[in-house]
């Protein structure tokens, strides 16, 4: 595998593989690799002669200084997971390699970035647009994948790539969870035994409350009970939204289930957590 920590050497090699007519997937991540990150990974190989992989901890996207200092950063295990899928290439720049000079760059998505993560991340969504479209221009490949799990994410990134008119399909993987359900994270490692075990509120929330919207039941009532149940449990919600899968923008009921989605952000001890899930989606 190729390990680049400079721009002009991976630039050169990825010319070269293009002149071959390879096509390039790109998975961007900010490292602490797990099983999430790999299924992108597998999905890419199958699909792209070449693939990518950055990782890179981005400042511009983190609001809270403690959260950016705290990231977990495992950089020679991930190369190692990398090497063994048999990914072509890393890129793992640092701060200076990405921002030479302090960016003044801001993106604004209109109501996209303003609510949901966007409300309790002020300036997160212009920090990932900023890098992502680095990353596109740096890589240029032909597909970039992105994750269900960080949904309103891929929402952003897709509004980003049609504005711009980067020239690359976008894709975005199922969520992979963990045996009782946790959704993947790099942040979980952050978790002490007690909140790891607590931590299943937030897919066991999702579930329920899918299970008794389909049934009839009010969003508001289930909202409540979901509330009251984190509060029980010592984990502090942040929202459970019930929205429009494709605007994201919030709904009072259902009236068609394949359009929706659930969303749900919760403090366990002090890690930030998200999930979501489809209403049509199955799961047990
Ligand atoms: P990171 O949190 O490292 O995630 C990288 C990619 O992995 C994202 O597209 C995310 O949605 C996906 N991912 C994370 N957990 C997953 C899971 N359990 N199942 C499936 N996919 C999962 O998202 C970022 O990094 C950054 O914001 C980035 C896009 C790299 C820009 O800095």
């Amino acid at each position: 595998m190729h390990i680049f920590r400079e721009i002009g050497p991976m630039k050169a090699y990825l010319k070269r593989e293009r002149s071959n007519l390879s096509t390039v997937g790109l998975v961007p991540t900010m490292g602490a690799l797990h099983a999430g990150h790999m299924s992108l990974l597998h999905a890419s190989k199958k699909e792209n002669a070449i693939t990518v992989c950055s990782i890179y901890v981005n400042p511009t996207q983190f609001n809270n200084l403690a959260d950016l200092e705290k990231y977990p950063r495992t950089l020679d295990k991930d190369i190692q997971m990398l090497v063994a899928t048999e990914c072509d290439a890393v890129f793992c720049p640092d701060n200076s390699m990405m921002y030479p000079a302090v960016s003044q760059l801001k993106f604004d998505f209109g109501a996209l970035d303003k609510i949901l993560e966007g409300e309790f991340r002020p300036g997160h969504y212009s920090g990932v647009a900023l890098v992502v479209s680095k990353l596109f221009n740096l890589v240029q490949p032909n597909r970039a994948y992105f994750g269900q799990k960080d949904f309103q994410q891929f929402r952003v990134i897709s509004r980003l790539v049609e504005e711009l008119k980067f020239d690359l399909s976008l894709v975005c993987a199922p969520i992979v969870r963990e045996v009782d359900g946790l959704a993947m994270s790099s942040r979980n490692m952050r978790l002490n035994a007690a909140e790891r075990k607590r931590a299943v509120i937030l897919y066991q929330s999702l579930k329920q409350t899918r299970d008794r919207l389909l049934q009839g039941e009010s969003f508001s009532q289930l909202r409540k009970t979901v509330a009251t149940q984190c509060n029980l449990n010592n984990v502090k919600l942040e929202y459970l939204a019930l929205a429009d899968r494709e605007n994201l923008t919030q709904l009072d009921n259902i009236t068609d289930p394949s359009r929706a989605i659930l969303l749900i952000a919760a403090q366990v001890g002090d890690v930030r957590l998200i999930d979501n899930l489809f209403l049509t989606e199955n799961s047990n």
